[in-house]
Order: structure tokens, then sequence, then C-alpha cells
């Protein structure tokens, strides 16, 4: 048989940026680190991750970490670390490189923030069948639903129009060879992308919208961190579809 009439079945890797220093959080200890009912952020947001059928999941971690490696997790068999850079976007293609000699062109690749330990498996399951038939891939996001406005020197400049804006969350989960071309181009051309659908846009290639929920929340201020628990708690006692 020719190797091009073999139909490859593409397969899921995971990446989970962990390098950050929570600075915004303002914790002594990185937020990823603070504990959420019975066990850490990190290890909330790695399990939920690890139920899904990947290859490996890959944290990138802060070269000085010393807590990651102590933690238990449920699939510690999938667990693979690297040391993240300055910025998210180096962290994720710290990750990315690692996995580059055992990743197809056309397997998945899922980035989710440690920060989000709120992901729920059915946003993750409508992720993947969302975009299981794409080219490129895409992220989970949700409508704006305030109203916004611009402010400069706390007034108003101008009220901006919502219609079409999301707010973007993670999982991004695009195909492997572009995601690392998009990635590696951004940083030759030093252009900061604060995700990896922006590194995706600049190849002007199309990214999906998938419909999330908002619970989906990024642990960011210390206020979000009790909005976080109420959250997993509502789930445990309303287990999801
Ligand atoms: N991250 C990373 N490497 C960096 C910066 C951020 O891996 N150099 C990760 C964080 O650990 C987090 C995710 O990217 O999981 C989203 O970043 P953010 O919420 O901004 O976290 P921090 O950068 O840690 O927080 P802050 O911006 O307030 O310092
Ligand atoms: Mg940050």
């Amino acid at each position: 048989m020719k190797l091009t009439n073999v139909i490859m079945q593409a397969r899921y890797w995971a990446i989970l940026p962990a390098a950050g220093s929570g600075s915004r959080f303002g914790a002594e200890t990185p937020k990823q680190y603070l504990t959420l009912l019975d066990k850490t952020v990190m290890q909330h947001s790695v399990d939920r991750i690890c139920q899904l059928p990947i290859q490996a999941c890959v944290l990138a971690l802060n070269r000085h970490d010393q807590i990651a490696k102590t933690l238990n997790f449920a699939h510690p068999a999938l667990l693979h670390w690297v040391t993240g850079g300055a910025e998210r976007m180096d962290s994720v293609l710290a990750a990315m490189q690692y996995l580059q000699p055992h990743a197809h062109q056309d397997d998945w690749v899922l980035v989710h923030d440690v920060a989000r330990p709120c992901i729920l498996s059915s946003d993750l399951q409508l992720l993947l069948d969302s975009l299981s038939h794409d080219a490129v891939g895409g992220l989970l996001a949700v409508p704006v639903r305030d109203t916004l406005k611009r402010g400069q020197a706390g007034e108003v400049v101008e009220t901006v129009p919502r219609d079409h804006l999301w707010q973007c969350q993670t999982p991004q989960m695009f195909r492997f060879g572009l995601l690392l071309q998009a990635l590696q181009q951004a940083k030759a051309r030093q252009q900061q992308v604060t995700d990896e659908a922006g590194a995706i846009e600049q190849l002007g290639l199309p990214v999906k919208l998938v419909s999330g929920s908002s619970t989906n929340i990024k642990i960011t201020y210390p206020e979000d961190l009790g909005l976080a628990e109420a959250i997993l708690k509502s789930q445990i006692s309303r287990p999801q579809v």
C-alpha cells in the first residue's frame, strides 16, 4: 500500500502554559499553586485536560518552579515538563518544540491556561467535535454580554458596539504544524501575540469560534479565586453532561 493511501488518524496533544508569576493576582505563591477545594488550581486544570484522549500533556514551568513536580496528578503517565519563557507565547513555543519530534503536522494540539481550572468536560468535547473536520482550528469563546466603553483618565471616550465581539478562552486547538509555523513566524517577526489564535490570524488563516461557558474563568485577580471555588462546587453538586 502506498503511504499516500493511508488515512492517518489525527491524534491529540495538550500543552498547559504554567510559567507565569501571577503579578496581577499579587500573592506570594503563584496563583496556579493556590488551593481550590481539595487540590491546587494546577491539579484541577491538568486533571480535566488529561480526561481527553490525548497522547501527552506538556506543562511549561517557570525555571525556578519547585512545586509542580511534587504534586499528585490523576494521570501522571501523560505528563511531561519543559521550562517556559518570558512571555506566554515563549512558554507555548517551548512545549511545541518539545513535541515536534513526536507530533504529526495534522495532529491537533490543545493549549489551555493552567489558570482556568473550571473547564467543563462537555465544553472540551464540544470543541473537539466542532473542529474535527476543520483544516485549521479554533477556540472556546463567549459573546461579550456587557456594554463596552473606551475610557481615558477615568472618563468615557466612547461606547464600543459589542456586536460580533467575543471574549476568548482556552483551550485553543489547532493543527500542530500550523500552530508551530505561526508561533515561529510571530517570534521571528517580534510580534507579541497574547493567544495562539492571534498567531494563526497573522498567517491569514481562519479561526473558528466555538461558543463555550462563561464559567470557564481565568483566575487573574484575588476575587476570582472565590468565584472559581463557587463554580467548582456547583459543578460537583450538579455533575455535568
Ligand atoms: N504563562 C506562561 N508563561 C509566561 C506567562 C504566562 O506559561 N511567561 C501562563 C500562565 O501561567 C497562565 C497563562 O499563561 O497559565 C495565562 O496567563 P496569565 O493569566 O496572564 O497568568 P500570569 O502571566 O501568571 O499572570 P499576570 O499576567 O497577572 O502576571
Ligand atoms: Mg500574564
